[in-house]
């Protein structure tokens, strides 16, 4: 039996960002063991675990099954395993201890947790995405005896989810050591009634609770630092929580001349609570602090610091690709920043309360996000999925969510549901549920707008007029948008999902200008004799859905329609609409699985940045004589002109609301070349050339220095490019690869919607020329060669460095 000795966690942990207690929260991931299927006793102190596997936390056990048709998720659920899995972890919790308060907290663990510590049952939580804690202290030995803490997670009931939604402890877990006195869980409420460019006003709320049996009472210190860390302003209660009592203390501070946290700016401050007793620390507990304005005006949208901000989101499932759910905050990060670079400024998390990391990150990179807590009130959706457990649980969770959630600055409006059943028929549960929820919200933050995504949008949708919500948020029905505003009059609005676009990768389908709406039945989609890949050119939707740039022209041009959420900005494990088996995964995504943009990523980035644009698509690889779809994304310029082979074959400007130029072009081999220019000066050139055989590997890592401390990752781009360098469009070669030095393959992934190789794997095919291997360092640092292999193409390597 391993012991991992708590003193020594203390003493190596890595501080997390999470959560706020650095010093005294520590990471609880390493060591646990793991085994697939129920055995009896599995919470037993004396259960032998020494045959099941070691592993680490975050983990996902589904990410490591096999895709199989007959996979009770259904490919709704990405086709992979569910069942029901146990984890036990053996530490030891030093004599110095004693007297303090030891809680574990798990920020997430899909589905219904049941808890143990040393045989003692400590509770149930059936939400996969809630965030609980527990209290260990009554239960704990000390010294050298071990303490058992068993976890086991049921996740075999399916269908429960239309996505993919990974099984196991698959967000972190901490250990919480505190003195009797001490802030409570989420105890920390920072608003900001008074924002100016002069002064801002922060109240800050703390619930301190006082367990000691001293009769000592406790000083509250409040202190607000920058993000140089130092302290602007600071404030102490004096005697705030006599023994043996909670104490809610407000206190408000000011700040000067504030940074406001915007998206194009996000400032962090910190807010540091101090808890004293006699003059002793005993409890430092850390916030964040984003100051900032924001309101949904009726007429003209939103608003963000006093300026007009169109939201321009996109919906996100919460898989992280080839990483199945586990959580890595690299990986997050990644995603986020691919989006950020787009132009991309705000978060749904469709449909579910996110990863604790995912807010700071959005604090950070300054994206506005809508936190959502259901995809289902009462009425199913699947069999199994979170109806069963709503009455006992929807309050619960939805309070944990906003106490949770609430001090991040990037949480701008609270989402209660999604296209919930309750919004058909008139249904007056709409209504009443939905006001029950609000209240509960309400009950808990005042200072954002509450809405949720419905479908049914019309006056008959109670959801809507009787739900007590503060912004109507509409999904799709792209043709009635404009009448949106009438049809709700007084009442501020939000796309809360749009789009609803479904593309391959490196995949086209032309004409390039009819768009093409799937069929809704599998037996229509069958006679199409589907290829399994859907237009990259904006040509295809779901039934439901409409084009790019056909919506962002409706979203641009009325002010009052506040933003939108597209559906999605990356693509996720399940429902692969429009597709049945093989199709595993999505085609929403704006960037594929792997993390690889699809043409329109270039659309958007020509809309929403500054940056300069000119993005040439398709491929130069087709028959001879055969007409081609080409089309460019610019911005900052008048015009592009085209050249194939060195002969212009015209000029093109934006013709009226047009967002992109066209041409058909007759196919003959050699380069393709665009000049956009301004005032006749050319701005950008980009070209795309024609293949040869595939000849060699190219790889880039996207970071050659990573931290050696066992989660940060390097995602390495592989590319088949001919022998001029050419990517080579339709490549599909098998890479192997072979990592060296301390690191492992954490994942591999091509994008392709139905490949059923495993993503837990040292090879992977390329998909239109492209793959990723990700790189995970160990908790060592050295030298890491990733080298790719492949039967007739020449070698490459890349090196990263841990550190
Ligand atoms: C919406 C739903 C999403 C997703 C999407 C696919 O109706 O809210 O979860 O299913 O359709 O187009």
């Amino acid at each position: 039996m391993k012991l991992s000795a708590l003193c020594l966690l203390l003493l190596t942990a890595s501080i997390c960002v999470a959560n706020s207690r650095p010093g005294q929260t520590i990471s609880f991931n390493q060591d646990w063991r793991f085994h697939l299927g129920d055995i009896n006793n599995s919470q037993d102190v004396a259960f032998d675990d020494s045959q099941w596997r070691q592993l680490n936390l975050p983990h996902d056990w589904s990410i490591e099954g096999g895709f199989s048709e007959s996979a009770p998720a259904g490919t709704g659920g990405g086709a992979l395993p569910g069942g029901l899995g146990w984890y036990r972890k053996t530490f030891t919790v030093p004599l110095t201890t004693k007297g303090k308060l030891i809680f574990i907290e798990f920020d997430g663990v899909y589905r219904n947790s049941e808890v143990w510590i040393n045989g003692h049952y400590l509770g149930k939580r059936p939400y996969g995405y809630s965030t609980f804690e527990y209290e260990l202290t009554p239960y704990l030995v000390y010294g050298a005896k071990p303490n058992v803490i068993a976890v086991k997670v049921d996740n075999s009931q399916q269908p429960n989810s239309r996505w993919y939604s990974g099984s196991g402890i698959y967000r972190n877990v901490w250990l919480t050591v505190l003195d009797p006195v001490h802030v409570e869980h989420w105890g920390t409420y920072v608003t900001t009634p008074q924002v100016s460019e002069r002064s801002a006003t922060v109240v800050v709320k703390t619930k301190v609770d006082n367990r000691s049996k001293s009769a000592a009472p406790v000083d509250l210190t409040t202190i607000i630092q920058d993000t140089s860390g130092r302290a602007l302003v600071q404030i102490t209660d004096k005697g705030v929580a006599p023994k043996s009592q909670h104490a809610e203390v407000s206190q408000t501070l000011k700040v000067l001349a504030p940074v406001l946290w915007s998206d194009e700016r996000p400032y962090v401050y910190k807010v540091i609570s101090e808890l004293r007793q006699r003059g002793r620390l005993v409890d430092r507990y850390e916030t964040p602090l984003g100051i900032r304005t924001f309101r949904f005006d009726v007429e003209k949208g939103f608003f963000l610091n006093d300026k007009p901000v169109k939201i321009r989101g996109t919906c996100n499932h919460h898989d992280l690709g080839s990483l199945g759910a586990a959580v890595n905050t690299r990986a997050i990060e990644r995603q986020l920043e691919i989006l950020k670079a787009m132009g991309v400024n705000a978060l749904r998390t469709s449909h579910n309360p996110p990863a604790p990391e995912l807010l700071d990150l959005a604090d950070k990179l300054g994206f506005i996000v809508m936190d959502e807590a259901f995809d289902v009130w009462k009425i199913q959706k699947t069999k199994f999925d979170y109806h069963l457990d709503w009455d006992e649980w929807h309050k619960r969770d939805l309070e944990d969510m906003v106490l949770r959630d609430r001090n991040h600055p990037s949480v701008i409006i609270w989402s209660i549901g999604n296209e919930v059943m309750e919004q058909w028929n008139k249904n007056p549960l709409g209504g009443t549920i939905s006001r029950e929820l609000v209240s509960i919200v309400r009950n808990l933050d005042r200072t954002r707008p509450i809405t949720s995504a419905c479908n049914g949008v019309s006056t008959d949708n109670k959801v809507i007029t009787d739900g007590d919500q503060d912004l109507v948020g509409t999904n799709y029905h792209h043709a009635e948008l404009p009448k949106f505003a009438a049809m709700f009059p007084g009442r501020p609005i939000i796309g809360t999902e749009t789009n609803s676009s479904v593309h391959t990768r490196g995949s086209y389908a032309m004409p390039a200008d009819v768009i093409l709406r799937w069929p809704r039945k599998q037996e229509d989609i069958l006679k199409l004799g589907p290829t399994y890949e859907c237009s990259a050119y904006d040509n295809s939707t779901a039934p439901w859905g409409s084009a790019h740039e056909e919506h962002w022209q409706l979203v641009k041009a009325h002010d009052w329609f506040s933003g939108m959420f597209i559906w999605t900005g990356w693509d996720y494990l399940g429902e692969p609409t429009p597709f049945p088996w093989p199709a595993v995964s999505s085609y929403f995504g704006i960037i594929d699985r792997a993390g690889f943009p699809k043409d329109p990523y270039y659309f958007y980035e020509s809309e929403w940045t500054n940056k300069p644009v000119l993005h040439l698509f398709p491929h130069w690889n087709w028959k001879q004589g055969e007409k081609v779809d080409v089309v460019a994304y610019f911005n900052n310029a008048d015009e592009v002109e085209l050249y194939l082979n060195g002969r212009s074959l015209g000029v093109k400007r934006k013709e009226s609301d047009d967002m992109h130029v066209f041409w058909r072009v007759e196919f003959e081999p050699g380069i393709l070349q665009a000049l956009s220019r301004k005032n006749g000066q050319v701005v950008l050139s980009r070209e795309v050339r024609t293949a040869e055989a595939p000849s060699k590997i190219v790889l880039t890592a996207d970071r050659q220095t990573i931290k050696a401390d066992g989660s940060d990752l390097s995602f390495v781009t592989v590319k088949v490019v001919d022998k001029n360098g050419t990517l080579v469009p339709a490549a599909d070669n098998l890479i192997n690869f072979e990592v060296v030095g301390p690191a492992t393959i954490a994942g591999v992934d091509n994008g392709n919607q139905i490949s059923h190789e495993s993503f837990k794997a040292n090879k992977r095919k390329a998909f239109h020329g492209l793959a990723l291997a990700i790189i995970q360092a160990k908790s060592k640092a050295g030298r890491i060669v990733l080298r790719a292999t492949s039967d007739k193409l020449a070698p490459a390597s890349v090196v990263i460095n841990a550190r």
